[in-house]
């Protein structure tokens, strides 16, 4: 350690420097050791892609070996590794006991309240199992979709891992969801199948989750068999009724089951994830079986240097895609130990997160830059508390980390000695795309990098064409990737339109992706990202569509119409306002205010709470009768208001403006 604590001349002295320096070389130590040293992959992914990504390939064990790495045939519908076969559980589980590694640690699990579970890979295996003949038994066959609406407890991944021996696709809702935003999901899907629990714990409470499933449930178009995990015991009693078993019990009958594996088409569906979009309709986006598993193997391995000795921690959620691929199927496929944290970093006390870091020795951290800019507002007395020298390599994901943020982290969590990989990607990408190579590039402090080898991003302007370096535009991806979603579920028209019709020439069969983020590209070719450039918004590192927020406003009796944008957050990155135009003869009541809140959080979840409910006669509109969103995230934001000379309504704009800044 540095001796700053002590010496209050060096820590300023100290600050100073880390205030100044904006490029960090990577720390000799790391390098020594890394996966990936060599800066010529850069060249060799190039000259030699897509067949590049054979090495992805070769990360994974398959039955059939693949015959072609990219079928283009019918872009932007591409398929990787096509005629191979494999199964995923197999690849995370069956391989490495076989290979001597039954005995080691698989997933450490940390409760909220303190207890801790540890799975071998042989106890995960064995579990993976008898779950896996519990869905069989229950009717699930290949291709069923199951719905997984379960917290961070282990029993999540045993169950995704479980659907994936047998080939049935998982849908995981994040537990934070509603009732509501379950239903709409297993409907999309045509799900007929849901494992979910009786409750668990926030801040020591414990939370009814059981009741949100039954009532989501009671909005499912079809009937649906439920499995449902007790994880609070005597804490909270609950009832199964006709449709539901105790996934304990089942798990008893079912001990010692074994279960061959199914051989999987590399193209065949892996999951479902849903994610918010621009309308309201959240899109399912498809992931399958060899692509994906590939590019979460040899990401985690390249990006997060991930060995299968090491203790590695990603404090995400399972419920979005980081956990999907950096909790469970990255780590597991390369026969690491994957930590899981069931609760929130500040319970019991602030310093929770590095006391799970000391007590597991863990040498790899990944998490949100929000959770970082909290650490910081806590102070540096928390981490100071623990040993954390077991770190080797820190990571960062879901927005942009500003860069004093990522000084702290750098100084306070990784003393100066751990690379920090700050990885741009997104739930259609399945894995990390742009972001440093820890033993192989400088980091810069607030850029995410140069895109990953094999990866071709560029940001273009308008019309496509590339900007200069120092300038913004459009970021985008003008060649296919093996971890890329395949298709909107269920909706291939969503997809070209989405994600292809902008900057693609369909004629010339020239097909560029756009993930509507727009980004900086920097003198020496790094990438700033800037953040969405659609009507999506980011919480805390959780995407939510405005048109979403929207429409449950719009939802609240006595609501005539609502616009919904982010404005400036210190801790979550942005926070939700709503702009509200009640109907006639309806009062603008603290009532109301708390119907509208109530009303966002039924039909999504706590997570797209308003920070502010605006009630406004008038939405700032154009004469053509557009609402001007910027001039209501300016509002949100408290930045200056730009010009407002071509609303019909100007002076509505100063009213707003009173109204939030007053409150
Ligand atoms: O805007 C980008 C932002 O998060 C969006 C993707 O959200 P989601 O699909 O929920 O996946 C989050 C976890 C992968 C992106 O379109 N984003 C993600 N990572 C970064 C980021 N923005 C800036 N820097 C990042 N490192």
């Amino acid at each position: 350690m540095s001796d700053e604590s002590s010496d209050g001349e060096a820590d300023v002295e100290l600050e100073a420097r880390l205030e100044e320096q904006d490029a960090f070389a990577p720390p000799e130590s790391f390098v020594e050791q890394a996966n990936v040293t060599d800066e010529g992959i850069y060249d060799e992914f190039e000259e030699n892609w897509p067949e590049c990504w054979e090495g992805a390939a070769e990360l994974l064990s398959w039955d059939e070996e693949y015959e072609t790495v990219l079928e283009d045939d019918d872009a932007p519908f591409y398929e990787w590794f096509t005629g191979g076969t494999l199964n995923a559980s197999y690849n995370c589980l069956d391989r490495h006991v076989e290979e001597g590694a039954k005995n080691r640690a698989a997933i450490k699990w940390e409760g909220e309240l303190g207890e801790t579970r540890t799975y071998t890979y042989g106890d995960l295996l064995n579990e993976v199992e008898a779950f896996a003949a519990t869905l069989r038994d229950l009717g699930v066959e290949e291709d069923d979709v199951v719905t997984l609406y379960l917290p961070m407890i282990p029993e999540l991944p045993i169950a995704m891992l479980a659907c994936a021996r047998i080939g049935a696709p998982h849908a995981v809702v994040f537990a934070g969801f509603s009732a509501d935003a379950l239903a709409t999901r297993m409907n999309a899907a045509e799900s007929e199948y849901l494992v979910t629990c009786d409750g668990y714990y926030r801040r020591g409470d414990a939370l009814n989750h059981k009741q949100k499933a039954d009532k989501g449930l009671r909005s499912v178009d079809h009937d649906v068999q439920s499995i449902v995990v007790d994880r609070l015991g005597d804490e909270l009693k609950h009832f199964l009724g006709t449709d539901a078993r105790d996934y304990h019990e089942l798990i008893e009958e079912h001990e010692g089951a074994s279960v061959e594996p199914v051989s999987r088409d590399a193209e065949d569906m892996l999951f479902l994830m849903y994610t918010s979009g621009t309308t309201g309709q959240p899109k399912g986006v498809k992931h399958t079986t060899g692509g994906y598993l590939a590019y979460a193997a040899w990401t985690s391995h390249a990006v997060l240097d991930v060995k299968p000795e090491d203790t590695y921690w990603c404090a995400a959620d399972i419920g979005w895609i980081t956990g999907h691929s950096y909790i469970v199927y990255g780590p597991l496929a390369l026969g690491t130990t994957t930590v899981m944290y069931e609760g929130t970093p500040d319970y019991p006390e602030k310093d929770r997160l590095w006391e799970i870091v000391e007590e597991n020795r863990v040498d790899i951290f990944y998490t949100a830059p929000m959770a970082i800019r909290a650490f910081m507002k806590w102070g540096k007395e928390y981490p100071e508390r623990h040993d954390l020298s077991s770190l080797r390599l820190l990571g960062t994901v879901g927005e942009p980390i500003n860069p004093r943020a990522w000084k702290w982290y750098y100084k306070h969590i990784g003393n100066e000695e751990c690379p920090i990989v700050d990885t741009w990607w997104q739930t259609e990408t399945g894995g990390m795309m742009i972001t440093t190579l820890p033993g192989v590039n400088t980091m810069k402090p607030g850029s995410a990098g140069p895109p990953l080898p094999g990866i071709d991003a560029r940001i273009v302007d308008a019309e496509g064409e590339p900007v200069d370096a120092g300038s913004a535009g459009y970021l985008t991806v003008q060649n296919p990737w093996p971890g890329m979603l395949r298709t909107l579920y269920n909706n291939d028209d969503r997809f070209l339109s989405e994600y292809w019709k902008e900057y693609s020439d369909e004629d010339a069969d020239e097909w560029v992706y756009f993930p509507e983020d727009g980004a900086k590209l920097d003198d020496d070719g790094y990438v700033t990202v800037l953040g969405r450039v659609d009507d999506v918004i980011n919480v805390s590192g959780h995407r939510l569509g405005t048109m979403e927020i929207e429409s449950a406003i719009v939802g609240v009796d006595g609501v005539a119409e609502a616009a919904v944008v982010g404005g400036d957050h210190d801790i979550k990155g942005e926070a939700v306002y709503a702009y509200v135009i009640l109907e006639d003869g309806q009062e603008p009541t603290d009532e109301m205010r708390d119907r509208i809140v109530a009303g966002v959080e039924d039909s999504i979840g706590p997570i797209a709470r308003p920070e502010q409910v605006v009630f406004t006669p008038e939405l700032p509109k154009t004469r053509s009768g557009k609402i001007m969103r910027r001039l209501l995230e300016d509002v949100a934001s408290g930045n200056e208001l730009g010009d407002t000379s071509t609303l019909r309504n100007p002076e509505i704009v100063d009213e707003i403006d009173d109204q939030v800044q007053g409150d």
